[in-house]
């Protein structure tokens, strides 16, 4: 279990970012953060896995507290970040390379390595793409490496810092079914996001506002609360479900059950 406990973070002393922020995450949740530019929703990323220490409060995995220099080495090996930019994440010439490189730091045995970076680059469905170089290929396939690389290292929670924003909508997608196969087979996701479609395949969502959490619920319950702010758009189809007035809860299927609605009228 994840767990915030009255964090604060700053910067610099006379702007506080994170503000007494609680919330619990538990093993194997699919939960979307959602929160306008600058609201602090990369901080709250990097607080998760020890990049960033709390000012006040603790954040703990586990056993595991960041605040314990010993635990941080294990708690990065346990969360995984994945970034916006794949660009950056890149640090060797070829997708092999790329996944070895972070399982040689691990000091992972040699024999073990090649069963690893399979079974993650399968999990990207990027097997055929061993010797390709990273920089030439497409921007969601770069992204799908980057998971790769990190998957490889056997992570229990993957972070996703808007990670699908650069990316056309058909990368998009892949990376959205790429996150929901990982939580079936058992990793907590973490999606942060400013496409409020892509938090219908979360189970809960945390909004984030003025460094604190204003909301902790379903996807529904939000799109149904009226204190989304302009940045915060409902997709489409909750906005007809809403003007519509139409008695049915929204759940992950939500575009099956716009589209039945939809036909029948
Ligand atoms: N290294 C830093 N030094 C000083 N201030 C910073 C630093 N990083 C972020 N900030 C400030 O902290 C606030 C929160 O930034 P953060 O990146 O966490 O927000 P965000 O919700 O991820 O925004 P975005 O939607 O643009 O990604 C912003 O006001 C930002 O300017
Ligand atoms: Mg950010």
């Amino acid at each position: 279990m994840l767990v915030f406990d009255q964090v604060n973070y700053h910067y610099r002393r006379e702007h506080p970012i994170i503000q007494d922020v609680s919330f619990e995450v538990q093993e194997g949740e699919f939960v979307a953060i959602v929160g306008g530019n600058g609201s602090g929703k990369s901080t709250l990323a990097k607080l998760i896995n020890g990049l960033l220490l709390p000012r006040k409060g603790q954040v703990r995995l586990n056993q595991l507290n960041t605040l314990q220099h010993v635990d941080l080495k294990k708690i990065r090996e346990q969360v995984g970040l994945v970034f916006q930019n794949p660009e950056d994440q890149f640090i060797t010439t070829t997708v092999l390379d790329e996944v070895v490189f972070g399982l040689e730091n691990l000091r992972i045995p040699r024999e073990e390595m090649m069963p690893r970076v399979e079974g993650a680059l399968q999990a990207v469905r990027m097997e055929d793409y061993l010797d390709a170089m990273p920089h030439q290929l497409s921007g969601g396939e770069k992204q799908r490496v980057a998971i790769a690389a990190i998957l490889a290292m056997r992570p229990s929670i993957l972070v996703f810092d808007e990670a699908t924003s650069m990316l056309d909508p058909q990368e998009r997608k892949d990376i959205l079914e790429v996150m929901r196969t990982l939580h079936q087979s058992g990793l907590t996701i973490i999606h942060i996001t400013h496409h409020m479609d892509e938090i219908l395949s979360a189970d809960r969502v945390l909004l984030l506002s003025n460094g604190s959490i204003r909301f902790d619920g379903t996807p529904s319950a939000l799109f149904n609360s009226v204190s989304l702010t302009d940045q915060l758009v409902p997709p489409f189809a909750v906005r007809l479900h809403q003007t519509l007035g139409l008695d049915v809860p929204l759940g992950s299927d939500w575009k099956e059950t716009i589209t039945n609605l939809w036909s029948m009228h």
